[in-house]
């Protein structure tokens, strides 16, 4: 049996070295914000040396511009053989109910990964009857950042509510600090929007939007816009030409006092920058959301009609492996969707919000794909524009009412 067994073992290396072909696999993680990938990718090319893989990706924070792209080749027939899609309704409420995807339910079950991710996880991911993605990580959306040694010369702690935030902010700018607190172009407005509104209306009441029980005109959502809006003004004026790293950059640099971003910023702080967690850079979570993690999770898809199918299969299996997880969640910020995965591997932040994932309430970002489908997320940018522009939170939120029926989120 023992000889059997290590017969197939060896077979099996030895058909994955022979395997020869090409693999494209689509993200937008590019740049400053590539090493996770590339070491991942890496790790596929230990595992399968023959295969040409092309690392295709679209630069853009959140993938604002790579979506473009997507839609575009899923639309035209060319689609990429394995493509970054968010976890929950972004993948499901497009490529999905379009029938553009192939169903991995087998592949989880033969590589035993129904009992290997969290239950509420392969909810998310499964519609109609299937699982759709790989999840590669779990991210945290409601991560306020700060730089510790600038925060003692101004004198200030971390708020714990929004209006202990916004009695900060006055506080930082009598000192002369001009933008308390650091945004970037419009989907980190966005982010920080949605942890306003979970900040605020607390984790069920922004379930309840999401499920149609309350609509976005009900008071206390108008209520919230206006404390987004208080927000804003505390904000930098040059947000919209910001990228989140530049934003990022702005708290090691001391600038501003708090920026509020998924912990993907603790894979640029670390990884990119060598900055020591806890030292140069520290964490809380956002105002109002103690006890809460907002999450989001990066997936990977097979698209029906993918050209290099089986390579593509293979790269799932290296995404969704143990090994594999913690190649990429250490240099990326995020930890293992897995629940095996080695925590020694992780830095100080990534333990904290490993142990925050398994003691939290955990609820879904909008911004992030999660609880919303992308018609919504995408057209939601221009809603958050015009209010940041006029601060009417009346109609911001009668406008995000009518968007929601249109996307399907409420009646
Ligand atoms: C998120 C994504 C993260 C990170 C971030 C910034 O949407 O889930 O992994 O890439 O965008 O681009």
């Amino acid at each position: 049996m023992k000889k059997a067994l290590m017969l197939a073992a060896a077979l099996a290396t030895a058909s994955s070295a022979l395997a020869a072909g090409k693999v494209e696999i689509f993200s937008w993680w590019s740049g400053d914000e590539g090493p996770a990938l590339e070491a991942l990718i890496k790790l596929y090319q230990q595992k399968y040396p023959n295969v040409k893989v092309d690392n295709a990706t679209v630069s853009g924070g959140a993938g604002t511009n790579a979506k473009a792209v997507l839609k575009t080749r899923m639309l035209g027939g060319t689609p990429p053989d394995s493509f970054q899609a968010h976890a929950g309704q972004e993948l499901i409420g497009t490529w999905v109910v379009a029938n553009r995807m192939e169903d991995l339910t087998p592949l989880f079950k033969s590589e035993g990964w129904t009992k290997a991710f969290p239950q509420d996880l392969i909810k998310l991911i499964s519609a109609k009857g299937g699982i759709w993605s790989v999840p590669v990580n779990v991210h945290r959306s409601n991560v306020m950042w700060y730089n510790p040694a600038k925060l003692k010369t101004w004198g200030v702690s971390v708020p714990k509510t929004w209006p202990e935030f916004l009695t900060t902010c006055a506080k930082l700018k009598a000192k002369g600090v001009s933008a308390p607190l650091v945004v970037g172009e419009n989907w980190t407005q966005q982010h920080l929007w949605e942890n306003v509104m979970i900040g605020t209306l607390g984790a069920q009441g922004w379930e309840n939007l999401w499920s149609g029980k309350t609509k976005f005109t009900d008071p206390k959502v108008v209520a919230a816009f206006t404390t987004f809006g208080k927000v804003m003004d505390c904000t930098n004026k040059d947000a919209s030409g910001l990228s989140w790293q530049q934003a990022s950059d702005r708290i090691a640099a001391g600038t501003s006092a708090f920026n509020i971003m998924g912990d993907w910023a603790a894979g640029y702080y670390t990884t990119t920058k060598k900055l020591a967690p806890g030292k140069d850079f520290g964490w809380a979570n956002t105002p109002g959301t103690a006890k809460v993690f907002v999450m989001l999770a990066d997936s990977f898809g097979l698209p029906k009609g993918a050209k290099d199918r089986t390579e593509a299969m293979n790269w799932l299996k290296v995404l969704g492996s143990k090994q594999g997880q913690d190649t990429f969640n250490p240099l990326k910020g995020s930890i293992a969707a897995r629940i095996d995965s080695d925590l020694s591997k992780y830095n100080t932040y990534s333990k904290s919000a490993a142990a925050d994932w398994k003691s939290s309430k955990i609820v879904g970002s909008m911004a992030h794909g999660a609880v919303a489908p992308e018609s919504f997320t995408s057209a939601f940018g221009a809603i958050i524009d015009q209010f940041v522009a006029g601060k009417d939170a009346r109609g911001a939120a009668a406008a995000a009412q009518q968007l929601a029926v249109r996307a399907g989120v409420s009646k």
